[in-house]
């Protein structure tokens, strides 16, 4: 059995921390977020391949992960000439495979069940199973109706507000057999959301859903992208390198730096190579990336650093995210809407 990792998007709602950094490879805490999704298709034993569909910087992907190496499964990576939608790089990616495909929306962090999730569909000898997860506000997503023994019996992507009758969405992860995909149309862009499943439950194909009341975000939002962060913090969400330890005191990489008088309060990470100084406080629930320096005095919480980023004396960064390579000056305040992009720098007393 194969997987797909649907990797080919953007991020512009992350900009700018996706102009450099694709967001299948932004970090959650010390690692690449697709490692989170790579561990847990490591459920499903018959998967011998991993396929990363992608589009935008594919080279900066690739330099990630290589060959799979450190991930423990085979990985190859297919380019699309040019982006092909959801449903298009899903076809131009299984092209000559056969046998029942696994896909993730690389951008959604979730314990779902895979191993029961491939049994729905096998027991159903379903053509396509689709994993639901309620919200409360499915404006965002895709609003999935089911009949009572969970047959799809619409799917509408990006309802209005007044289009709103469950609050069932798709979660972004399906499990699908490739002699369905001959209705995708070759090398144009097609959505697997707006014309795809729409055509499965028009034709009576048998489509069904597998809800997921556990873990799910989709990281794809810098609200969503540091909620995921505080939940793994909290415990909600087990993965890389929060399985077990107590998070709710500092976890601190045995190769960074904290000199006496610094304070560390939980939950907060700090990363190899970074180096915290004296009278510098940091946490609760902020992340230090690797090679960052805080310096004397100044104060990070419940922000996220990217590698070698400096905040200076007296600084103040609450809330915000940092890209890799920034300074913030000396006295410097930031607040919870900042995100700076990588190599910002940020003059003394600066206020944002
Ligand atoms: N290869 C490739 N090519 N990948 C793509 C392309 C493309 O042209 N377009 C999007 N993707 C990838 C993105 O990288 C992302 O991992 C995934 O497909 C979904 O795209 P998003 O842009 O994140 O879509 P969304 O979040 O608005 O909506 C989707 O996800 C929701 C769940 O998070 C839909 O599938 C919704 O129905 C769903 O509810
Ligand atoms: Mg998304």
């Amino acid at each position: 059995m194969k997987a797909i990792l649907l990797a080919g998007g953007k991020g512009t709602r992350l900009r700018p921390l996706t102009l450099n950094t694709p967001k299948p490879v932004v970090p959650i805490f010390d690692r690449a977020f697709l490692h989170y999704q790579i561990e847990r298709l490591h459920q499903i034993p018959e998967i011998d391949e991993v396929i990363l569909s992608l589009n935008y910087q594919p080279r900066r992907i690739e330099e990630v992960f290589g060959a799979g190496e450190g991930t423990g499964v085979r990985l190859r990576y297919v380019v699309e000439p040019s982006p092909l939608g959801t449903g298009g790089a899903i076809r131009y990616a299984a092209q000559g495979i056969t046998d029942t495909i696994v896909v993730f929306n690389g951008d959604v962090m979730t314990d779902v069940d895979l191993p029961a999730l491939v049994a729905r569909h096998r027991d159903a000898r379903a053509r396509a199973t689709i994993v639901l997860t309620p919200v409360y506000n499915p404006t965002a997503y895709g609003l999935v109706e089911t009949s009572p023994d969970g047959h799809v019996t619409r799917f509408l992507e990006k309802p209005a507000a007044h289009e709103i009758t469950c609050n069932t969405i798709n979660a972004g992860i399906y499990v699908l057999e490739p002699e369905t995909f001959d209705r995708i149309p070759k090398d144009v862009n097609y959505s697997i959301e707006r014309a795809y499943f729409p055509s499965l439950v028009e034709r009576g194909e048998t489509f069904v859903s597998h809800i997921h009341h556990g873990y799910w975000i989709d990281i794809g939002t810098p609200e969503k992208y540091l909620q995921v962060h505080r939940d793994m913090f909290d415990g909600k969400f087990a993965g890389g390198l929060f399985t077990t330890a107590d998070r709710t005191r500092p976890v601190v990489s045995p190769e960074a730096r904290i000199d006496a008088g610094a304070v560390l309060e939980g939950p907060c990470f700090i990363d190899a190579g970074a180096h915290i100084k004296p009278g510098a406080t940091i946490g609760p629930y902020a992340v230090i990336g690797r090679g960052c320096v805080v310096e004397e005095g100044a104060r990070v919480s419940g922000a996220i650093l990217w590698p070698n980023t400096r905040v200076g004396e007296s600084a103040t960064v609450d809330g915000s995210l940092v890209g890799r390579g920034c300074h913030v000056g000396r006295f410097a305040r930031l607040g919870p809407t900042v995100m700076l992009g990588d190599k910002t720098s940020l003059t003394d007393f600066t206020q944002a």
